[in-house]
């Protein structure tokens, strides 16, 4: 049989279905209107009904969105949102599930709070796996030898290398991202055998709420410390989502793939060719 690599089948996601935490705002919120917008239903999960009511208003023009309000860190709001997932995607299983709620702190490290580390925690790194687990069932309903349901992590370059220029310590971010990765690896291995890929995504600087702040103080200095000279722009985001979720992607399994222009494997300083582009 002739094969067929043409971009429309190759890069296709049409008929899918994905669920994308924190799809309300930032990386979160382009991710669900790219996927929207190449035929994926889409549903949104995050804490604010403000939030979520404002993106569905604008998300809904795209395609078939469905946002729901629930904290990813709250067990009994999880359930909620399994269950509520499971009834809207009772008939194919659920086709994508995209880990990207996330947050942050900086503080010195004599002023970093218990609390503060744990909220990282919970929120980055324990919420996913516990949704996971409990979407595995939903995913691999929907899996496929041929089309594999998939499970992709937003991690962070911050979890491949110590972040500097925000100035402020985020301890409890970079060892989140950087455990989202590993366990991104562990669950690759575990679900491969239900048809389901796990992958994760490392973005660099984007602009969004949670790095506001950190652009408009030290925007110079991040794009200087990225060969690429600047930051990412959201249709970089929405290609790894699109590549990941569609046949091309079908092989693609464990990797923790950066978007970063280069910044985490460049280590900074390149004085042999002067001053960034
Ligand atoms: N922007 C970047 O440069 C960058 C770089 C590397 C990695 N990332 C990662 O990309 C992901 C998205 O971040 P972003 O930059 O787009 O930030 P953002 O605009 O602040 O978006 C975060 C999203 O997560 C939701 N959220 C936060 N806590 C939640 C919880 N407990 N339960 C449910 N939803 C929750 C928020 O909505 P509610 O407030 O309504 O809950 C919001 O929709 C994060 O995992 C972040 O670490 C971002």
């Amino acid at each position: 049989m002739q094969e067929d690599f043409k971009l429309g089948q190759l890069f296709s996601v049409q008929g899918k279905s994905a669920l994308i935490t924190g799809g309300s705002s930032g990386l979160g919120f382009n991710m669900a209107k790219g996927l929207l917008q190449n035929g994926v239903r889409v549903i949104i999960a995050s804490r604010s009904r403000g939030k979520c009511d404002s993106a569905l208003a604008e998300l809904q023009e795209f395609g078939n969105c469905i946002a729901i309000c629930a904290d990813v860190t709250d067990r009994e709001q999880r359930r909620r949102l399994v269950s509520q997932v499971g009834e809207l995607e009772a008939g194919n299983g659920l086709n994508i599930l995209i880990n990207n709620a996330g947050t942050n702190w900086g503080a010195s490290l004599e002023d970093y709070p218990d609390q503060g580390f744990e909220k990282v925690v919970n929120t980055n790194l324990n919420a996913v796996f516990s949704l996971t687990r409990d979407l595995v069932p939903l995913l691999a309903k929907a899996g496929t030898i041929e089309d594999p349901a998939r499970i992709i992590n937003i991690g962070s370059m911050d979890g491949l290398q110590v972040p500097v220029v925000q100035r402020v310590p985020t301890f409890a971010y970079s060892a989140s991202k950087a455990a989202l990765h590993h366990l991104t690896r562990a669950l690759a291995v575990d679900l491969a055998s239900r048809h389901i890929t796990v992958n994760a995504v490392a973005p660099g600087f984007f602009e969004s709420k949670m790095t506001d702040h950190v652009l408009a103080n030290y925007r110079q200095d991040i794009e200087a410390d990225c060969p690429l000279g600047r930051i990412g722009q959201p249709a970089e985001i929405v290609g790894i989502i699109v590549y990941l979720a569609s046949r091309a992607g079908n092989y693609t399994n464990g990797t923790v793939i950066p978007v970063d222009g280069g910044t985490s494997i460049s280590k900074g300083a390149r004085p042999w060719s002067g001053s960034a582009p």
